[in-house]
């Protein structure tokens, strides 16, 4: 039986290939899409959404438009990365399917409650402002879902700052809501998404497929890939939010340490840390709801993605 997931996102060039990988692996069922304002404006980043869904043939998939800022904080877009459109680089089609009406975080709090307990798994890929809002409007939702795998943050690193990962340093509020709610949650932070860097080889294999969808996601790889050398000290980009959804498809593609994880609110130069406690045995799981990914299986997630290119890439 394929997992039910919902990607909750901000394309985003590497959120463009989550959403490719949830439709061209059969391990998962895409349900829905909801978006919210992060790497660009919540208008660029939904259309970017409703574009890459068309690209990929997956015009059943709805889409639907959260927040456009975050919780207490003024919004932060990350231009430098992903260009003014939020997804530089590429030409997609005109997306047919009409944008849902509902707001996404109503959408999510429904599709969640219609569906068996434990059955809907959350994976999001962008600042956490319209889960934190889905759970504050509707706490019954954090018994329902099956789990929380999110890209954000890190144990080591960070890339808006020092110490602080982009998704969680743009809404630290909405973060800090999200983790400390009983569900259980599994942080893809930057410790892992940096091993999982779109070489020439891998973007090679990706070209070879010939297809439309691949000619474009080379274009998307070309364009990320020039934004982290001038922007960033990577040669070749790591494409992140895959990494999240990668893991709900086969959870033994990555290792992980259950870990306490919190979110520093008021630190002069640490806001939007993930500040994970390693430093007791690592906690049983009915003492510990979240856990963090520290090292991946670099080949099995590329063959993942790739072949799901493909996948998709046939259908479209
Ligand atoms: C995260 O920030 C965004 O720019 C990417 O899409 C990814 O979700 C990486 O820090
Ligand atoms: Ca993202």
């Amino acid at each position: 039986m394929p997992k039910d997931i919902i990607i909750d996102c901000d394309p985003g060039h590497d959120d463009a290939v989550a959403l490719l990988l949830a439709v061209g692996n059969p391990a998962v069922n895409l349900i829905g899409v909801t978006t919210v304002g992060g790497n660009q404006s919540l208008d660029k980043v939904t259309y970017n959404a409703r574009a890459v869904l068309e690209a990929a043939g997956a015009r059943d998939v709805p889409v639907h438009a959260g927040c456009a800022r975050p919780l207490v904080r003024t919004g932060q877009v990350a231009a430098a990365i992903h260009g003014e459109s939020g997804l530089d680089g590429v030409d997609l089609p005109r997306p047919t399917r009409p944008l849902g009406e509902q707001h996404a975080v109503t959408w999510l709090i429904d599709a969640i409650m219609a569906r068996e307990p434990k059955s809907v798994t959350l994976v999001p890929t962008g600042p956490l402002t319209n889960i934190a809002l889905a759970v504050r409007l509707a706490p019954e939702i954090v018994d329902r879902v099956r789990e929380v795998v999110l890209m954000g943050g890190a144990v080591h690193t960070g890339n808006s700052s020092p110490v602080a990962e982009f998704n969680i340093k743009t809404d630290p509020e909405a973060a800090h809501i999200v983790f400390n709610e009983a569900w259980p949650i599994t942080m893809v932070g930057l410790d892992l998404t940096h091993q999982a860097l779109c070489t020439a080889e891998v973007e090679a294999r990706i070209a070879a497929q010939g297809t439309a969808l691949s000619r474009r996601v080379c274009d998307m790889m070309d364009f990320f890939r020039q934004a982290y050398r001038s922007n960033r000290v990577f040669a070749d980009p790591p494409v992140h939010d895959p990494c999240a959804v990668a893991y709900v498809i086969d959870p033994g593609i990555m290792t992980t340490r259950r870990c306490p994880v919190d979110i520093e609110l008021a630190g002069a130069l640490t806001t939007g840390m993930t500040v994970a406690d390693l430093r007791a045995p690592e906690p049983a799981a009915d003492a510990c709801a979240t856990q963090v990914a520290l090292r991946l299986d670099v080949d099995a997630f590329w063959d993942m993605v790739v072949d799901a290119i493909a996948q998709a890439g046939a259908r479209s």
